[in-house]
């Protein structure tokens, strides 16, 4: 090839082609056909050599300009296929942010929580402070304080854990229930007392409806002129609004606790829903609660005159409340760690208790 117009026409198609092409790949195929060791221009440069002076005066400076516009022309368009690249790459994956976050997890309270803080609230309003004890006590405070006398077979019924006992000691015991907590307040306090006491207690049991370790919630009000019309007031209200009901039909069967004379135990009417109930209704009677009039002789173990002060006092199970509440019919996943039973029956840390009805 001698001369310009040739030259013109192959720079005219190499640029077409170089427009054209559609990725890297193809560019690069094209800049090795062009300019590469065997390519179209650098063989024509190679013919320079063969030329004549006049000849290689013309063809020089045009196969070099070729050479030069074409690599210009495809690093331009190496780059315009690069940035289309990264342009195609971030369209595709751009985060939209407009979209819902995922949900954080998080956690929940365990019904068992709930309750004891829904009957903190009613007790509140009804001027029960909390009062709170050790869950390990002594036989004094568990047992002997509360009118068990030593041989009592109470203390048997109740499938005590007892702890090993230092020599000549009685043993400790992991409290069976929250009445120990009496004693210490009327111990260390002066009536009027009006305290609940919610908590651990502990028993050798296991099956559908017991765990070794349980909780309960203990009342107790002590006062100059308190009477069996108190402890049933208060205790029908209390049924009322945690059951969130006003319709309460309460029977309290005479039964027998060593620490209160007389002693009662609490039935209300209900009808079941599913595993729930509903108090107020129905045609079954279901035991709620112990209570009973403080017995003089605890109210003197406690270094306090009976014929001073009398009181009534109950005492209750939480779980069993929630269960009845809430709706399970199993307490033992109540203790069991599985995070899918917590998110079906938790509770929003939020909501706090949240009674409907509150008190009348
Ligand atoms: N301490 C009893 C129990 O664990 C419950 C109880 C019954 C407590 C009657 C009381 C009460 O204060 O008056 O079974």
């Amino acid at each position: 090839m001698t001369d310009t117009t040739e030259l013109n026409a192959l720079e005219g198609r190499l640029t077409e082609q170089v427009e054209a092409a559609a990725d890297l790949k193809a560019l690069d195929d094209i800049r090795v056909s062009a300019l590469g060791k065997k390519g179209e221009v650098s063989l024509m440069m190679r013919e320079l050599g063969r030329m004549t002076p006049e000849q290689r005066q013309v063809m020089g400076p045009a196969l070099n300009g070729l050479k030069d516009r074409l690599g210009a022309l495809i690093d331009a368009r190496r780059d315009a296929l690069e940035n289309a690249a990264l342009d195609a790459a971030l369209a595709s994956e751009r985060v939209d942010v407009t979209l819902p976050a995922p949900r954080e997890p998080k956690g929940s309270l365990h019904p068992v929580s709930q309750v004891m803080e829904e009957l903190a609230v009613i007790f509140a309003d009804m001027g029960f402070a909390v009062a709170e004890g050790p869950d390990v006590e002594d036989d004094f405070h568990n047992f002997t304080a509360l009118n068990f006398p030593p041989d009592h077979p109470a203390r048997d019924t109740h499938d005590t854990f007892f702890m090993q006992a230092p020599e000549g000691q009685l043993p400790k015991v992991l409290r069976t229930h929250t009445s120990p907590v009496q004693i210490r307040t009327m111990m260390s306090g002066k009536p009027p007392i009006r305290i609940i006491a919610p908590g651990r207690v502990y028993r050798n049991d296991w099956d559908q409806t017991h765990t070794p370790m349980f909780h309960q919630v203990e009342g107790l009000v002590i006062d100059r002129e308190t009477h069996m019309g108190h402890l049933k007031g208060c205790l029908i209200d209390f049924i009322a609004a945690f059951f969130e009901t006003d319709q309460v039909e309460a029977r309290f069967r005479p039964h027998h606790f060593p620490f209160t004379e007389p002693s009662a135990e609490m039935d209300v009417r209900y009808e079941r829903v599913g595993d729930a109930v509903k108090v107020g209704s129905g045609d079954r009677w279901m035991e709620i609660l112990g209570c009973g009039m403080v017995h003089p002789n605890v109210i003197r173990a406690c270094g306090l005159d009976p014929d001073e002060y009398q009181g009534f006092a109950f005492g209750m199970g939480v779980d069993r409340l929630a269960m009845l509440k809430y709706g399970m019919s199993d307490l033992r996943p109540f203790f069991e760690p599985d995070p899918r039973w917590l998110a079906h029956y938790g509770f929003s840390p939020l909501l706090q208790a949240n009674l409907a009805t509150g008190l009348s």
